[in-house]
Formats: C-alpha cells, structure tokens, sequence
C-alpha cells in the first residue's frame, strides 16, 4: 500500500492488513486527539465518514446524533486535509440537513450530494461529496 489508512470505530474491528485502528468513541476530544497524533503533522488526501449511531426510533433525536457526528467529521477534515483533498460523509436526510450541507459549501469549493445504487432507496441516507478547502 503507497500511503496510510487509518480507521477509527467505537466498536472493534477485524484487522486489515496495511490499515491502523483506533477504536474509540469520535464525539471524545482525547479520541479525536489520538487520530490527529496518528496523521504525524501530515495532512490528508482523504476523510471519509460513514459513521452512525444505533437509531433509537425517535426521529428528533436520531437526527441530532447524526448531525453531531457529521458535524465532528467536517471539523475534523478542515482541520486536516490538504488543501485540495476530499471529504465524503454519510448524512441523513432530516432535521439540520440542509444547513449541513451550507456549512459543507462554506468550507469546500465543491460540494455534490450522492446517493449511490447500493444505498436502499426507502434509506433516507446519503452521501456528501466534497473536495477542495476553500
Ligand atoms: C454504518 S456503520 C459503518 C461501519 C463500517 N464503516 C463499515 O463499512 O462496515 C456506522 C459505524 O459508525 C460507528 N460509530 C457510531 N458512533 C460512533 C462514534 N461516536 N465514534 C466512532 N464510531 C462510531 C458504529 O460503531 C458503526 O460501526
């Protein structure tokens, strides 16, 4: 492998050959604080979030994790891509969605929003697409 993957899940994950893990729960500063240390000061060419927590059923505040989450991957891409990398999250569909997608334009020159064929089309899921930092 010409480069380093580094992914990160609050769950454990088998390992992948080539790939380091860091298993913590993203929404903690000290976890988010440990990928930075693992990128060793280089900036990124890609942070690509699918992350998503259990659905509890209740709309309002499914939607408000989700958000956090997606909130925190975007910070987390200005603060360490370079400049004309890519970020692609998951994002529901739902409350905060558009003003998620603004910040997304105020922050890459480019935003598109994808929903690819393997994605069930009943999911309110999609996928942000964005590349270069403005
Ligand atoms: C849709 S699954 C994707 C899993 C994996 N990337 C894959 O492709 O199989 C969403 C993942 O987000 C993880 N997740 C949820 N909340 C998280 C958090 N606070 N910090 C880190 N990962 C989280 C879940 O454990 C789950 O594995």
């Amino acid at each position: 492998l010409d480069g380093k993957v580094i992914a990160m899940d609050i769950l454990p994950m088998d390992p992948i050959e080539g790939v380091h893990f860091l298993q913590g729960d993203f929404r903690e500063q000290e976890v988010a604080d440990q990928l930075t240390e693992l990128l060793e000061g280089e900036k990124v060419d890609v942070v690509l979030s699918d992350m998503a927590p259990n659905l509890s059923g209740v709309a309002a505040a499914d939607a408000a994790r989700c958000l956090l989450l997606n909130e925190l991957a975007l910070d987390f891409a200005k603060e360490n891509l370079k400049p004309n990398g890519f970020f692609v999250c998951k994002v529901f569909q739902g409350s905060g969605y558009s003003q998620y997608i603004e910040a997304c334009k105020k922050t890459f020159k480019k935003v598109s929003v994808r929903k690819p064929e393997a994605s069930r089309s009943s999911s309110a899921e999609v996928y942000v697409v964005a590349k270069n930092l403005k």
